[in-house]
């Protein structure tokens, strides 16, 4: 086990991400955690992240010093570095300006942590983000790199196994990131690897057995990864005392419904009880407008349908669920941050719901998630399938949803959908998807004025969901999907793409 302590970089997960890519367990906890409580985990390594402070501000996070008498090795990444330069004894410093982006480091000594990287007087690049600086390292740390702009770019302290660098090596930019990161896991920290997707699905495994027991299980598939995973898993672990529920809301794509029945159906060898409650979500969601009333309506009524109907399957003891560790830690650490959307299913739950939670994948990244629900044999449409809203189609229609809206939403969705598998861009991206703006734009077809809806196409990728970026998808290719859907789709006149990155926009438009 390797602990990340989080001083609240944007990048924390993504080196707790690359750790587990070397086949090192990894969980990341809050900065400032005691060091009574990272003992009892027992680590073999600590990492301390980036942040966004600065460590000589009263403010600032600080870690408990009493983890530098652990003789656990530590690596300091950016804020990281600095924070241990400063609480042993080094003098850290604003710089005059901000270094961001790509540098190049120069080596100034062999070490341990950069031996199968490079030796004394090797250039190397990296990616840089940082506004302060360590002037000089702490006694009994030697200098390893630096830049034109940073005196210390990387330092150690070999007789306690402390490293630092204030670069990022867990960025793709640094293209020898993940080789520094395995060097200090295996060279440094000694761990002896054995994370990797066989050894996550017999734990997993083991741990349902152990905590089911007996008990019954029913277990909301909703077509995407995690659900499907997650009842994959619990079917492998307990067999017949698991029960699986599919509840269609009327908001889901073209075919969607009866695509996961089949496909799922047919990977799994898992009956899925099938719900038509199309009506009742419409019904409800009839005159709505306001996003988070839409959300809250669809999640309100999301819930009573799949208790009704586990509660007529009956004797369920546990309600199984998808969730995976980056919800886990955002919901842990977004309390004071603003709502923006109210998207996280993690604590949606009702208070008086009498089932116990499960949730086999709480601890997984979702690259994890799809090599496991891969290495259990889901096809390939479930694995690699774009995350979808629990709302669905019902926040990617601007205002009231009505079944016209949907019928073209649903059309022009398929079309942009089925042109991007195609054309192999769909893995390329995070998510595509249309959205319908419930205004009208004047157009003209043949000789006709026309009144009707325009579609607004959007396809971003991004590493997790924070931030993102609009893809740039070929001109030729936008011209094509623009040009099937305006001939196809009856009640469409016009095809504009989204062209905002996250922030300041949101992926979804409401
Ligand atoms: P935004 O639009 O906030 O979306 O950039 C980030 C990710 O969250 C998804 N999303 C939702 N997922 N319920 C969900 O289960 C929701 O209400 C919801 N709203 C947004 C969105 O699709 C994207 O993947």
């Amino acid at each position: 086990l390797v602990l990340v302590l989080d001083f609240g970089a944007q990048y924390t997960q993504l080196i707790a991400r690359r750790v587990r890519e070397c086949g090192v367990y990894c969980e990341i906890v809050p900065g400032d955690i005691s060091a009574e409580r990272l003992a009892a985990r027992h680590p073999k390594g600590l990492i301390l992240s980036g942040g966004p402070s600065s460590v000589y501000e009263p403010q600032a996070p600080k870690a408990d010093t009493g983890i530098y008498a652990l003789g656990v090795p530590i690596l300091g990444i950016c804020y990281g570095l600095q924070l241990m330069a400063y609480q042993l004894g080094g003098q850290v410093e604003p710089a005059s300006h901000r270094e961001f982006g790509p540098a190049e480091i120069t080596l100034l000594k062999a070490s341990p942590l950069f031996q199968a990287i490079g030796q004394e007087g090797s250039r190397l690049s990296c990616w840089m983000s940082h506004g302060d600086k360590v002037l000089s390292p702490p006694a009994g740390f030697e200098l390893l790199a630096m830049t034109s702009a940073t005196p210390v770019a990387a330092m150690a302290d070999r007789r306690r196994h402390f490293y630092g660098v204030q670069f990022h090596p867990e960025v793709e930019h640094t293209p020898f990131g993940k080789e520094l990161i395995r060097t200090f896991l295996y060279e440094i920290c000694r761990c002896r690897g054995g994370w990797n997707t066989q050894s996550i699905l017999d734990q997993a495994i083991r741990e349902i057995c152990e905590r089911v027991g007996d008990g019954r299980v029913v277990c909301g598939v909703s077509g995407g990864v995690d659900s499907c995973c997650v009842a994959a898993l619990l079917h492998r672990a307990i067999g017949k005392q698991l029960t699986c529920i599919f509840v269609d809301h009327g908001l889901l794509r073209k075919g969607e419904a009866e695509q996961v029945r089949r496909d799922f159906a047919e990977a799994s060898g898992i009956h899925l009880i099938y719900v038509d409650a199309q009506d009742r979500f419409l019904a409800r969601l009839k005159g709505v407008t306001d996003p988070e009333q839409k959300r809250k309506i669809v999640g309100e009524e999301f819930v009573r349908v799949f208790e009704e109907c586990a509660s007529e399957v009956g004797g369920a003891r546990f309600l199984a669920q998808g969730t995976l560790y980056p919800d886990v830690i955002e919901s842990g650490a977004s309390s004071k941050a603003h709502v923006i959307k109210t998207h996280h299913n993690v604590g949606g739950l009702p208070k008086d719901m009498q089932l116990e939670v499960i949730e086999p994948l709480r601890m997984l990244f979702k690259d994890e998630v799809r090599a496991l629900a891969l290495s259990m044999g889901l096809p390939e449409s479930i694995v690699w399938r774009h995350p979808f809203p629990g709302p669905g189609l019902a926040i990617r229609i601007i205002g009231e949803v009505t079944p016209e809206k949907l019928h073209i939403l649903r059309e022009a969705d398929a079309i942009f959908v089925e042109e991007l598998q195609k054309a192999g861009l769909y893995r390329t991206l995070s998510q595509a998807f249309a959205v319908l703006t419930s205004i009208y734009s004047v157009g003209v077809m043949g000789d006709q004025r026309t009144y009707a809806y325009p579609i607004v196409l959007r396809a971003v990728t991004t590493e997790d969901f924070m931030t993102a970026q609009w893809a740039r998808l070929p001109y030729e290719f936008l011209e094509k999907v623009s040009r099937r859907i305006v001939n196809e789709v009856v009640g469409v006149n016009r095809v504009v793409y989204d062209i905002s990155t996250k922030p300041p926009a949101t992926i979804e438009w409401e």
